[in-house]
């Protein structure tokens, strides 16, 4: 069941109405709900019995308050910076429950997460792979690494988020992945624990997970039979969620897919590293009409959230629902749904048939994935606050950002 239901003709997230959250917190803003969090990660935990594990990609979202509750159940964590790790051991989670992945890892993050004695790296590259050795040898101390290959299929998804196709910047290609592993074994302070690939985001299907998933299989046993014996396979994120009226597979359907492949395999385990699928439907950006707009032939809803605030329309023409929190008042109009950003491809939504009227609270849906994160503040807009709702208790995880804090950094010049 959706933790995001009308009750009483108002959305509500939880047992708190948006409204409440709208009035007590202001709009534009971000709510989470906490039970859609756990029981999406529970989803996950569930279906991956020990010694197989989920990772969650910190990425999608990575509030500290968020963040803590995926620590509280045992979830590790995927990261791609020095700072996603920094935030990890900030929300409670253990260096240890973390793997690192990240296409371009700098020597100060490779050290960082040396010193705090992260689980793994996915390794990128060659060249990362050396300066790994190289710094774990001056540090004292071993890497264990996993190489991140790239299968090179094709995940059928928006070409910005498909990854694991020859062309992309993403994992070492298959065809040097057996050198690369035997450069591995004898680089210094090193062990090779596992094999990775990242094949794309809001995949809808298992099949392109199945696919890459013989390949990775193809290469261990290339891998076993020169003596490097794998531990476990990484097979990344990408389940997809439904935004509109896309079906992807349950997550416990797909993941028996997959463990049914590895059957053959009883010493691999199984790894994942779930973003959007955790925290995608779990959150909607709050926003409020300011003005109905018509030039005659195109009709405008202008909101109070922009692009900076929510940046997928605009990037990806990503659809999310927008529904008016109390439905059903207000004339009914079809048009665009705009913020106030300085930039034609400022929207949230085009063509929506929508019934609001200025004044009125309005849910952009599925936001709680890549939402945020992606914020800035652009045209000098404040981010908006991020709020965790747990029953009818709601937390203010985030505050809204001030002018002091959009040019905090920043300073004059000495006059003349
Ligand atoms: N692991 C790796 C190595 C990744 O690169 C990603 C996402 C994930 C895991 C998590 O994937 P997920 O389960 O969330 O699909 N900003 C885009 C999505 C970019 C995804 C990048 N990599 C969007 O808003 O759709």
């Amino acid at each position: 069941m959706s933790e995001f239901q009308e009750l009483n003709g108002v959305l509500h997230v939880e047992d708190i109405s948006l409204e409440a959250i709208a009035d007590r917190y202001q709009t534009p803003c971000y709510v989470y709900s906490k039970q859609a969090v756990v029981n999406h990660w529970q989803a996950f935990a569930d279906a991956l019995p020990q010694p197989h594990r989920a990772f969650y990609a910190v990425k999608a979202n990575s509030n500290l308050a968020v963040l803590q509750v995926l620590a509280e159940q045992g979830a590790g964590f995927d990261v791609v910076s020095g700072g996603e790790i920094a935030r990890v051991l900030r929300a409670g989670g253990q260096a240890t429950d973390i793997v690192f992945s990240g296409v371009a890892k700098s020597e100060a993050e490779i050290r960082y997460a040396l010193e705090v004695g992260i689980g793994q790296f996915n390794v990128e590259s060659a060249a990362e792979l050396q300066r790994i050795s190289a710094i774990a040898a001056q540090m004292q101390c071993v890497a264990r690494i996993s190489l991140r290959v790239n299968p090179d299929v094709d995940a059928k998804t928006h070409p910005y988020i498909a990854t694991g196709l020859e062309d992309n910047k993403f994992g070492i290609p298959m065809a040097e992945a057996v050198a690369t592993y035997q450069q591995a074994t004898v680089l210094p302070n090193l062990e090779i624990v596992g094999a990775d690939c990242h094949i794309g985001s809001q995949l809808t299907e298992t099949q392109p997970f199945l696919d890459a998933l013989e390949r990775m299989l193809a290469l261990v046993d290339e891998l076993a039979s020169l003596d490097i014996h794998i531990r476990h396979i990484d097979m990344g994120g990408g389940l997809g969620v439904t935004y509109q009226n896309e079906q992807p597979p349950a997550v416990a359907e797909y993941i028996q897919a997959l463990l049914q492949r590895l059957q053959a395999y009883p010493h691999i385990a199984l790894f994942l590293e779930p973003g959007r699928a955790i925290v995608a439907n779990a959150g909607v950006l709050l926003t409020r009409v300011e003005y109905l707009k018509s030039n005659g032939f195109k009709h405008f809803v202008m909101v109070d959230a922009g692009m900076n605030d929510l940046l997928r329309p605009s990037l990806y023409q990503a659809h999310h629902e927008i529904v008016n929190v109390r439905p059903g008042t207000a004339p009914t109009v079809t048009g665009d749904i705009v913020g106030p950003v300085c930039e034609t491809g400022d929207f949230l939504g085009q063509q929506r048939e929508i019934a609001a009227q200025a004044g009125d609270l309005l849910a952009v849906k599925s936001a709680g994935a890549y939402g945020f994160v992606m914020s800035s503040n652009y045209n000098s807009r404040p981010r908006p606050p991020e709020v965790l709702v747990s029953g009818s208790d709601s937390y203010l995880v985030r505050a809204r950002e001030t002018m002091d804090d959009v040019w905090r950094g920043e300073t004059l010049v000495p006059k003349g």
